[in-house]
Protein backbone atom coordinates (compact mmCIF):
# COMPACT_ATOMS: atom_id res chain seq x y z
CA UNK A 1 0.00 0.00 0.00
CA UNK A 2 0.97 3.30 -0.96
CA UNK A 3 2.46 5.82 2.25
CA UNK A 4 -0.35 7.45 4.05
CA UNK A 5 -2.90 5.10 2.53
CA UNK A 6 -6.33 5.92 4.18
CA UNK A 7 -7.93 2.54 5.04
CA UNK A 8 -11.32 3.19 6.71
CA UNK A 9 -14.72 1.70 7.28
CA UNK A 10 -17.20 3.93 6.46
CA UNK A 11 -20.67 4.74 8.49
CA UNK A 12 -23.63 7.50 8.06
CA UNK A 13 -25.54 9.23 10.97
CA UNK A 14 -28.98 8.10 9.87
CA UNK A 15 -28.02 4.40 9.46
CA UNK A 16 -26.25 4.31 12.82
CA UNK A 17 -27.08 6.38 15.50
CA UNK A 18 -30.76 6.07 16.34
CA UNK A 19 -31.39 8.22 19.36
CA UNK A 20 -33.52 10.49 16.76
CA UNK A 21 -34.70 12.81 19.25
CA UNK A 22 -31.68 12.56 21.47
CA UNK A 23 -30.51 15.47 23.10
CA UNK A 24 -32.33 18.17 21.29
CA UNK A 25 -32.11 16.45 18.33
CA UNK A 26 -34.85 17.96 16.20
CA UNK A 27 -36.01 15.97 13.05
CA UNK A 28 -34.66 15.02 9.68
CA UNK A 29 -36.48 14.00 6.40
CA UNK A 30 -35.48 10.91 6.64
CA UNK A 31 -37.43 10.90 10.68
CA UNK A 32 -40.34 11.70 8.78
CA UNK A 33 -40.01 10.10 5.42
CA UNK A 34 -39.66 6.36 7.68
CA UNK A 35 -42.16 7.21 10.19
CA UNK A 36 -44.62 7.61 6.84
CA UNK A 37 -44.20 3.97 6.14
CA UNK A 38 -42.05 4.50 3.33
CA UNK A 39 -39.39 1.76 4.23
CA UNK A 40 -39.42 -1.61 4.03
CA UNK A 41 -41.22 -3.49 6.87
CA UNK A 42 -41.77 -0.05 8.38
CA UNK A 43 -38.65 0.46 9.70
CA UNK A 44 -37.06 3.89 11.02
CA UNK A 45 -33.93 4.65 12.41
CA UNK A 46 -35.35 5.62 15.09
CA UNK A 47 -32.90 3.00 17.35
CA UNK A 48 -30.83 1.75 14.47
CA UNK A 49 -27.47 0.24 15.64
CA UNK A 50 -28.10 2.65 19.13
CA UNK A 51 -24.54 4.21 17.91
CA UNK A 52 -25.48 7.37 19.88
CA UNK A 53 -24.99 4.97 23.01
CA UNK A 54 -22.59 2.37 21.93
CA UNK A 55 -19.86 4.24 19.92
CA UNK A 56 -17.36 3.95 22.69
CA UNK A 57 -17.04 0.16 22.11
CA UNK A 58 -18.11 0.34 18.53
CA UNK A 59 -15.34 2.25 17.15
CA UNK A 60 -12.39 0.86 19.09
CA UNK A 61 -14.41 -2.71 17.59
CA UNK A 62 -14.08 -1.36 13.99
CA UNK A 63 -10.42 -0.83 14.51
CA UNK A 64 -9.67 -4.17 16.21
CA UNK A 65 -11.31 -6.12 13.99
CA UNK A 66 -11.06 -4.64 10.47
CA UNK A 67 -8.12 -3.38 11.08
CA UNK A 68 -8.75 0.06 10.12
CA UNK A 69 -6.18 3.30 10.33
CA UNK A 70 -8.94 5.54 9.69
CA UNK A 71 -12.96 6.10 10.32
CA UNK A 72 -15.05 7.63 8.12
CA UNK A 73 -18.62 8.90 9.52
CA UNK A 74 -21.08 11.55 8.81
CA UNK A 75 -22.44 14.27 11.05
CA UNK A 76 -26.20 14.69 11.61
CA UNK A 77 -27.23 18.66 10.85
CA UNK A 78 -30.58 18.45 12.87
CA UNK A 79 -28.17 17.33 16.33
CA UNK A 80 -26.28 20.44 15.62
CA UNK A 81 -29.07 22.55 14.26
CA UNK A 82 -32.22 21.12 15.39
CA UNK A 83 -34.18 23.57 12.88
CA UNK A 84 -31.13 23.68 10.04
CA UNK A 85 -29.95 26.86 11.37
CA UNK A 86 -29.99 29.13 14.31
CA UNK A 87 -27.61 31.40 16.55
CA UNK A 88 -26.11 28.80 18.43
CA UNK A 89 -25.31 25.35 18.02
CA UNK A 90 -27.34 23.08 20.38
CA UNK A 91 -24.41 22.35 22.79
CA UNK A 92 -25.51 18.65 23.30
CA UNK A 93 -24.71 18.26 19.49
CA UNK A 94 -21.38 19.19 19.42
CA UNK A 95 -20.41 17.59 22.71
CA UNK A 96 -21.29 14.11 21.46
CA UNK A 97 -19.30 14.14 17.90
CA UNK A 98 -16.20 15.60 20.07
CA UNK A 99 -16.68 12.43 21.87
CA UNK A 100 -16.99 10.39 18.67
CA UNK A 101 -14.03 12.19 17.31
CA UNK A 102 -11.99 11.54 20.76
CA UNK A 103 -12.74 7.72 20.57
CA UNK A 104 -11.17 7.85 17.07
CA UNK A 105 -8.20 9.16 17.94
CA UNK A 106 -7.91 7.20 21.24
CA UNK A 107 -7.73 4.36 19.19
CA UNK A 108 -5.34 5.36 16.96
CA UNK A 109 -7.73 6.57 14.13
CA UNK A 110 -7.32 9.91 11.40
CA UNK A 111 -11.10 10.39 10.54
CA UNK A 112 -12.88 11.84 7.83
CA UNK A 113 -16.14 13.89 8.31
CA UNK A 114 -19.31 14.30 6.03
CA UNK A 115 -21.16 17.03 6.25
CA UNK A 116 -24.48 15.54 4.79
CA UNK A 117 -24.84 12.72 3.80
CA UNK A 118 -28.98 12.83 3.36
CA UNK A 119 -30.63 13.75 6.67
CA UNK A 120 -31.63 17.12 5.89
CA UNK A 121 -33.10 18.69 9.15
CA UNK A 122 -37.05 18.33 8.31
CA UNK A 123 -37.72 22.11 8.77
CA UNK A 124 -35.42 23.03 5.78
CA UNK A 125 -37.90 21.00 3.52
CA UNK A 126 -40.78 22.30 4.98
CA UNK A 127 -39.91 25.87 4.49
CA UNK A 128 -38.70 25.91 1.24
CA UNK A 129 -38.42 22.52 -0.08
CA UNK A 130 -34.92 21.76 0.45
CA UNK A 131 -32.25 21.52 -2.64
CA UNK A 132 -35.20 23.07 -4.46
CA UNK A 133 -34.75 26.25 -3.30
CA UNK A 134 -30.64 28.41 -3.11
CA UNK A 135 -32.12 29.46 0.06
CA UNK A 136 -30.68 26.35 1.06
CA UNK A 137 -27.09 27.33 -0.24
CA UNK A 138 -26.63 30.02 3.17
CA UNK A 139 -28.17 27.76 5.45
CA UNK A 140 -25.44 24.95 4.38
CA UNK A 141 -22.39 27.35 4.37
CA UNK A 142 -23.50 28.11 8.07
CA UNK A 143 -23.47 24.95 8.94
CA UNK A 144 -20.28 24.09 7.54
CA UNK A 145 -18.76 26.82 9.13
CA UNK A 146 -20.11 25.97 12.47
CA UNK A 147 -18.76 22.34 11.83
CA UNK A 148 -14.98 24.01 10.77
CA UNK A 149 -14.91 25.90 13.86
CA UNK A 150 -16.26 23.15 16.01
CA UNK A 151 -14.14 20.33 14.54
CA UNK A 152 -11.37 22.46 12.34
CA UNK A 153 -8.91 20.72 14.88
CA UNK A 154 -10.35 17.16 15.12
CA UNK A 155 -11.64 16.06 11.52
CA UNK A 156 -8.37 14.86 9.18
CA UNK A 157 -10.68 14.99 5.55
CA UNK A 158 -13.47 16.92 5.41
CA UNK A 159 -16.73 15.84 2.73
CA UNK A 160 -19.52 18.25 1.94
CA UNK A 161 -21.55 15.64 -0.07
CA UNK A 162 -22.33 12.31 0.02
CA UNK A 163 -23.42 11.05 -3.64
CA UNK A 164 -25.14 14.21 -4.60
CA UNK A 165 -26.64 12.12 -8.13
CA UNK A 166 -28.72 9.53 -5.62
CA UNK A 167 -29.28 12.54 -3.37
CA UNK A 168 -30.85 14.68 -6.66
CA UNK A 169 -32.61 11.67 -8.65
CA UNK A 170 -33.34 9.38 -5.32
CA UNK A 171 -34.99 12.09 -3.35
CA UNK A 172 -36.69 14.64 -6.13
CA UNK A 173 -38.45 14.11 -9.31
CA UNK A 174 -41.18 11.57 -10.87
CA UNK A 175 -40.12 8.32 -8.89
CA UNK A 176 -38.40 9.51 -5.29
CA UNK A 177 -37.67 6.39 -3.55
CA UNK A 178 -35.72 8.49 -0.25
CA UNK A 179 -36.23 11.18 1.40
CA UNK A 180 -38.05 13.76 1.28
CA UNK A 181 -39.91 11.59 -1.71
CA UNK A 182 -41.98 14.51 -2.89
CA UNK A 183 -42.82 13.66 -7.07
CA UNK A 184 -41.39 16.27 -9.35
CA UNK A 185 -40.63 16.82 -12.96
CA UNK A 186 -37.20 15.65 -13.76
CA UNK A 187 -35.99 19.14 -13.69
CA UNK A 188 -35.92 19.33 -10.51
CA UNK A 189 -33.14 16.69 -10.44
CA UNK A 190 -31.07 19.24 -12.18
CA UNK A 191 -32.37 22.28 -9.83
CA UNK A 192 -31.14 20.65 -6.52
CA UNK A 193 -28.03 19.34 -8.01
CA UNK A 194 -27.16 22.87 -8.99
CA UNK A 195 -27.91 24.35 -5.35
CA UNK A 196 -26.09 21.34 -4.18
CA UNK A 197 -23.15 22.31 -6.25
CA UNK A 198 -23.10 25.56 -4.95
CA UNK A 199 -23.16 24.55 -1.44
CA UNK A 200 -20.27 22.27 -1.88
CA UNK A 201 -18.33 25.48 -3.61
CA UNK A 202 -19.81 27.60 -0.59
CA UNK A 203 -18.34 25.19 2.16
CA UNK A 204 -15.06 24.79 0.38
CA UNK A 205 -14.91 28.68 0.64
CA UNK A 206 -15.48 28.79 4.76
CA UNK A 207 -12.89 25.98 4.66
CA UNK A 208 -10.59 27.92 3.17
CA UNK A 209 -11.17 30.72 4.90
CA UNK A 210 -10.74 28.92 8.59
CA UNK A 211 -7.69 28.58 7.33
CA UNK A 212 -8.11 25.24 7.95
CA UNK A 213 -5.15 22.52 5.81
CA UNK A 214 -6.91 19.35 6.00
CA UNK A 215 -8.19 18.26 2.73
CA UNK A 216 -11.44 18.83 1.49
CA UNK A 217 -13.76 16.93 -0.71
CA UNK A 218 -17.12 15.43 -2.65
CA UNK A 219 -17.78 11.50 -2.37
CA UNK A 220 -19.48 10.60 -5.21
CA UNK A 221 -21.60 7.87 -6.58
CA UNK A 222 -20.14 6.15 -9.37
CA UNK A 223 -21.96 4.05 -11.85
CA UNK A 224 -19.74 3.96 -14.95
CA UNK A 225 -21.29 2.74 -17.92
CA UNK A 226 -19.85 0.83 -19.69
CA UNK A 227 -20.98 0.05 -23.95
CA UNK A 228 -22.91 -3.37 -24.02
CA UNK A 229 -20.88 -4.21 -27.24
CA UNK A 230 -17.64 -2.64 -27.16
CA UNK A 231 -17.21 -3.06 -30.85
CA UNK A 232 -19.98 -0.99 -31.46
CA UNK A 233 -19.42 2.36 -31.86
CA UNK A 234 -23.13 3.26 -31.50
CA UNK A 235 -22.36 1.72 -27.82
CA UNK A 236 -19.83 3.49 -27.41
CA UNK A 237 -20.69 7.22 -28.28
CA UNK A 238 -24.56 5.71 -25.76
CA UNK A 239 -22.10 5.48 -22.85
CA UNK A 240 -20.26 8.14 -23.41
CA UNK A 241 -23.41 10.19 -23.39
CA UNK A 242 -24.51 8.37 -20.49
CA UNK A 243 -21.38 9.21 -18.63
CA UNK A 244 -21.66 12.75 -19.51
CA UNK A 245 -25.07 12.66 -17.58
CA UNK A 246 -24.40 10.39 -14.92
CA UNK A 247 -20.40 11.03 -13.78
CA UNK A 248 -19.91 14.10 -15.75
CA UNK A 249 -22.74 16.10 -13.61
CA UNK A 250 -21.20 16.33 -10.68
CA UNK A 251 -17.30 15.63 -11.41
CA UNK A 252 -17.30 18.40 -14.42
CA UNK A 253 -18.08 21.57 -12.72
CA UNK A 254 -16.10 20.80 -9.27
CA UNK A 255 -12.94 19.82 -11.97
CA UNK A 256 -13.70 22.47 -14.66
CA UNK A 257 -15.91 24.74 -13.14
CA UNK A 258 -18.78 23.94 -15.73
CA UNK A 259 -21.26 21.51 -16.77
CA UNK A 260 -20.46 18.99 -19.46
CA UNK A 261 -21.95 20.07 -23.01
CA UNK A 262 -23.93 17.63 -23.53
CA UNK A 263 -26.13 18.32 -20.85
CA UNK A 264 -26.65 22.03 -21.29
CA UNK A 265 -27.25 20.86 -25.14
CA UNK A 266 -29.81 18.89 -24.18
CA UNK A 267 -31.71 20.40 -21.65
CA UNK A 268 -30.63 24.15 -23.37
CA UNK A 269 -31.74 27.24 -21.53
CA UNK A 270 -33.95 25.97 -19.34
CA UNK A 271 -30.54 24.24 -17.78
CA UNK A 272 -29.68 25.62 -14.76
CA UNK A 273 -26.24 28.36 -15.14
CA UNK A 274 -23.28 29.00 -13.42
CA UNK A 275 -21.95 32.66 -13.20
CA UNK A 276 -18.66 33.83 -13.72
CA UNK A 277 -17.68 33.74 -10.24
CA UNK A 278 -19.89 30.63 -9.09
CA UNK A 279 -17.56 28.83 -11.78
CA UNK A 280 -14.14 29.85 -10.01
CA UNK A 281 -15.49 28.86 -7.07
CA UNK A 282 -16.41 25.19 -8.54
CA UNK A 283 -13.35 25.01 -10.03
CA UNK A 284 -10.24 22.70 -8.72
CA UNK A 285 -12.71 22.90 -5.15
CA UNK A 286 -11.49 19.76 -4.00
CA UNK A 287 -8.27 17.98 -2.63
CA UNK A 288 -9.49 14.39 -2.90
CA UNK A 289 -12.15 12.85 -5.18
CA UNK A 290 -13.80 9.94 -3.56
CA UNK A 291 -15.91 7.50 -5.19
CA UNK A 292 -18.50 4.88 -4.49
CA UNK A 293 -18.09 2.35 -7.17
CA UNK A 294 -20.15 -0.49 -6.32
CA UNK A 295 -21.70 -1.65 -9.59
CA UNK A 296 -21.61 -0.43 -13.38
CA UNK A 297 -24.18 -0.62 -16.31
CA UNK A 298 -24.40 -1.43 -20.09
CA UNK A 299 -25.12 1.28 -22.22
CA UNK A 300 -27.01 0.97 -25.59
CA UNK A 301 -28.96 3.98 -27.57
CA UNK A 302 -32.72 3.92 -27.69
CA UNK A 303 -33.72 4.31 -30.97
CA UNK A 304 -36.51 6.87 -31.94
CA UNK A 305 -35.94 8.40 -29.00
CA UNK A 306 -38.18 10.90 -27.75
CA UNK A 307 -39.87 11.76 -24.98
CA UNK A 308 -42.39 9.49 -25.15
CA UNK A 309 -39.88 6.67 -24.91
CA UNK A 310 -38.40 7.77 -21.87
CA UNK A 311 -39.88 10.22 -19.61
CA UNK A 312 -37.52 9.92 -17.29
CA UNK A 313 -33.96 10.03 -18.29
CA UNK A 314 -34.96 11.51 -21.87
CA UNK A 315 -32.89 13.62 -23.47
CA UNK A 316 -30.51 11.26 -22.45
CA UNK A 317 -31.65 8.73 -24.83
CA UNK A 318 -29.16 5.60 -23.21
CA UNK A 319 -30.53 2.19 -22.74
CA UNK A 320 -28.84 1.83 -18.92
CA UNK A 321 -29.02 -2.18 -17.71
CA UNK A 322 -27.48 -4.79 -16.09
CA UNK A 323 -29.60 -7.63 -17.19
CA UNK A 324 -29.62 -9.07 -20.71
CA UNK A 325 -33.36 -10.20 -22.18
CA UNK A 326 -31.77 -13.76 -21.78
CA UNK A 327 -30.92 -13.10 -18.15
CA UNK A 328 -27.10 -12.53 -18.54
CA UNK A 329 -26.15 -9.96 -15.64
CA UNK A 330 -22.95 -7.32 -16.08
CA UNK A 331 -21.67 -9.26 -12.82
CA UNK A 332 -22.06 -11.84 -10.07
CA UNK A 333 -25.66 -11.00 -8.29
CA UNK A 334 -26.04 -9.59 -4.98
CA UNK A 335 -28.70 -9.38 -2.63
CA UNK A 336 -29.27 -5.71 -3.59
CA UNK A 337 -31.21 -5.88 -7.22
CA UNK A 338 -28.85 -3.15 -8.28
CA UNK A 339 -26.14 -4.11 -7.08
CA UNK A 340 -23.72 -6.93 -9.06
CA UNK A 341 -19.53 -7.94 -8.64
CA UNK A 342 -18.16 -6.79 -11.61
CA UNK A 343 -15.14 -4.31 -10.33
CA UNK A 344 -13.30 -4.62 -14.00
CA UNK A 345 -16.17 -2.42 -15.34
CA UNK A 346 -17.32 -0.57 -11.96
CA UNK A 347 -13.35 -0.10 -10.64
CA UNK A 348 -11.08 -0.40 -12.84
CA UNK A 349 -13.05 0.94 -16.02
CA UNK A 350 -15.24 3.49 -14.17
CA UNK A 351 -11.41 5.21 -12.64
CA UNK A 352 -9.74 4.68 -15.39
CA UNK A 353 -12.48 6.83 -17.52
CA UNK A 354 -12.15 9.32 -15.09
CA UNK A 355 -8.28 9.45 -15.08
CA UNK A 356 -8.89 10.22 -19.22
CA UNK A 357 -11.77 12.06 -19.18
CA UNK A 358 -10.22 14.43 -16.49
CA UNK A 359 -7.11 14.66 -16.72
CA UNK A 360 -6.86 13.58 -12.87
CA UNK A 361 -3.44 12.69 -12.74
CA UNK A 362 -2.68 14.38 -9.70
CA UNK A 363 -5.96 14.51 -7.99
CA UNK A 364 -5.92 11.51 -5.41
CA UNK A 365 -8.69 9.61 -5.54
CA UNK A 366 -10.85 7.69 -2.88
CA UNK A 367 -12.96 4.52 -3.14
CA UNK A 368 -14.92 6.06 -0.72
CA UNK A 369 -17.86 3.34 -0.10
CA UNK A 370 -17.99 0.05 -1.94
CA UNK A 371 -19.51 -3.24 -0.56
CA UNK A 372 -22.35 -5.74 -0.87
CA UNK A 373 -25.13 -7.74 0.55
CA UNK A 374 -25.54 -11.35 0.91
CA UNK A 375 -28.59 -12.78 -1.35
CA UNK A 376 -31.11 -13.12 1.67
CA UNK A 377 -28.67 -12.39 4.18
CA UNK A 378 -31.50 -11.81 7.10
CA UNK A 379 -32.45 -15.47 6.43
CA UNK A 380 -29.29 -16.90 6.95
CA UNK A 381 -27.83 -18.91 9.64
CA UNK A 382 -25.72 -17.13 11.76
CA UNK A 383 -22.68 -18.92 10.72
CA UNK A 384 -23.36 -17.92 6.88
CA UNK A 385 -24.05 -14.63 7.90
CA UNK A 386 -20.84 -14.75 9.49
CA UNK A 387 -19.07 -17.05 7.04
CA UNK A 388 -19.90 -14.43 4.18
CA UNK A 389 -17.47 -15.85 1.51
CA UNK A 390 -19.16 -13.58 -1.32
CA UNK A 391 -18.22 -10.77 0.47
CA UNK A 392 -14.85 -11.97 1.07
CA UNK A 393 -14.57 -12.44 -2.67
CA UNK A 394 -16.41 -9.02 -3.37
CA UNK A 395 -13.55 -7.10 -1.33
CA UNK A 396 -10.87 -9.82 -3.07
CA UNK A 397 -11.46 -8.94 -6.50
CA UNK A 398 -12.02 -5.54 -5.99
CA UNK A 399 -9.04 -5.22 -4.16
CA UNK A 400 -7.14 -6.46 -7.42
CA UNK A 401 -8.70 -3.88 -9.81
CA UNK A 402 -7.40 -1.20 -7.43
CA UNK A 403 -3.85 -2.85 -7.19
CA UNK A 404 -3.59 -2.60 -10.95
CA UNK A 405 -4.56 0.75 -10.86
CA UNK A 406 -2.27 1.57 -8.32
CA UNK A 407 0.48 -0.37 -10.12
CA UNK A 408 -0.67 2.07 -13.44
CA UNK A 409 -0.16 5.08 -11.75
CA UNK A 410 -3.55 5.79 -10.87
CA UNK A 411 -3.29 7.79 -7.63
CA UNK A 412 -5.77 5.47 -5.37
CA UNK A 413 -4.97 6.85 -2.26
CA UNK A 414 -8.09 5.53 -0.21
CA UNK A 415 -10.11 2.23 0.42
CA UNK A 416 -13.01 2.34 2.52
CA UNK A 417 -15.13 -0.82 2.72
CA UNK A 418 -18.96 0.00 3.09
CA UNK A 419 -20.07 -0.51 6.34
CA UNK A 420 -18.29 -0.80 9.67
CA UNK A 421 -21.58 -2.62 10.92
CA UNK A 422 -24.61 -3.48 9.40
CA UNK A 423 -27.03 -0.51 9.43
CA UNK A 424 -30.53 0.76 8.43
CA UNK A 425 -30.23 0.63 4.77
CA UNK A 426 -32.86 3.42 3.53
CA UNK A 427 -35.78 2.28 1.72
CA UNK A 428 -34.90 -1.41 2.24
CA UNK A 429 -35.04 -0.87 5.89
CA UNK A 430 -32.92 -3.58 7.70
CA UNK A 431 -33.34 -6.13 5.01
CA UNK A 432 -30.46 -5.76 3.69
CA UNK A 433 -27.24 -6.02 5.31
CA UNK A 434 -24.20 -4.32 4.12
CA UNK A 435 -21.77 -4.71 7.53
CA UNK A 436 -18.43 -6.67 7.84
CA UNK A 437 -19.70 -6.58 11.12
CA UNK A 438 -22.92 -8.30 11.61
CA UNK A 439 -25.38 -7.25 13.83
CA UNK A 440 -27.92 -10.04 15.24
CA UNK A 441 -31.28 -7.74 15.24
CA UNK A 442 -33.54 -8.96 12.92
CA UNK A 443 -35.70 -7.88 9.22
CA UNK A 444 -37.49 -5.59 11.10
CA UNK A 445 -34.32 -4.12 13.23
CA UNK A 446 -35.78 -5.76 16.59
CA UNK A 447 -34.08 -7.85 19.00
CA UNK A 448 -30.54 -8.47 19.75
CA UNK A 449 -27.74 -5.65 18.84
CA UNK A 450 -24.99 -7.72 19.62
CA UNK A 451 -22.40 -7.62 16.86
CA UNK A 452 -20.76 -10.14 15.39
CA UNK A 453 -17.97 -9.88 12.96
CA UNK A 454 -17.89 -11.66 9.81
CA UNK A 455 -15.11 -13.42 7.79
CA UNK A 456 -14.89 -10.32 5.21
CA UNK A 457 -13.58 -8.15 8.00
CA UNK A 458 -11.34 -10.36 9.33
CA UNK A 459 -9.67 -10.67 5.21
CA UNK A 460 -9.75 -7.13 5.11
CA UNK A 461 -7.40 -6.81 8.06
CA UNK A 462 -5.16 -9.32 6.61
CA UNK A 463 -4.70 -7.99 3.42
CA UNK A 464 -5.00 -3.99 4.40
CA UNK A 465 -3.85 -3.97 7.42
CA UNK A 466 -1.17 -7.26 8.02
CA UNK A 467 -0.07 -7.06 4.52
CA UNK A 468 -0.98 -10.49 3.16
CA UNK A 469 -1.75 -11.25 0.07
CA UNK A 470 -5.05 -10.20 -1.44
CA UNK A 471 -5.37 -14.24 -2.96
CA UNK A 472 -5.56 -14.83 1.18
CA UNK A 473 -8.13 -17.33 2.16
CA UNK A 474 -10.11 -16.80 5.09
C1 LIG B 1 -24.79 5.12 0.31
C2 LIG B 1 -24.97 4.35 1.60
C3 LIG B 1 -25.75 3.07 1.32
C4 LIG B 1 -24.94 2.22 0.36
C5 LIG B 1 -25.58 0.89 0.01
C6 LIG B 1 -24.39 4.24 -0.85
O1 LIG B 1 -25.01 4.70 -1.99
O2 LIG B 1 -23.91 6.19 0.49
O3 LIG B 1 -25.60 5.17 2.52
O4 LIG B 1 -26.07 2.37 2.46
O5 LIG B 1 -24.79 2.92 -0.84
O6 LIG B 1 -26.79 1.07 -0.65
Amino acid sequence: MPKDFVYACAVAAYQVEGGWKDDGKGPSIWDTFSHNGNCALNATGDVADDFYNSFRKDIPLFKNAIGINSFSFSFAWSRIYPNGRGDHPNPKGIAYYTQVLKTAKRNGLNTSCTLYHWDMPDTLYQEYKGFLSDKFVDDYRAYAKTMFQAFGGMCDYWITFNEPKVTCTHGYGPNPEHAPGVKGPVTDWYTCGHNLLLSHAAAAQEHKDAGLKTPIGMKLDHMPLVPFDKNSAEDRAAADRANDFEVGWFVTPIVTGQYPKALVDAYGDSFPKFTPEQSASLKGSIDFLGLDPYTAAWATPIQNCNENVMSNDYPMCVRKFQTTPEGKTIGVPTGSAWNFLDPEDSVYFGLKLLQDRYNTSTLPLWISETGMTQINETELPLDRKTDDQPRVEWYRRTLESVKKLIDEGVPVTGFVPWACLDNFEWARGYTERFGVIGIKYDAEGKGSQERFVKKSAEYLKRVLHKGEKISTQV
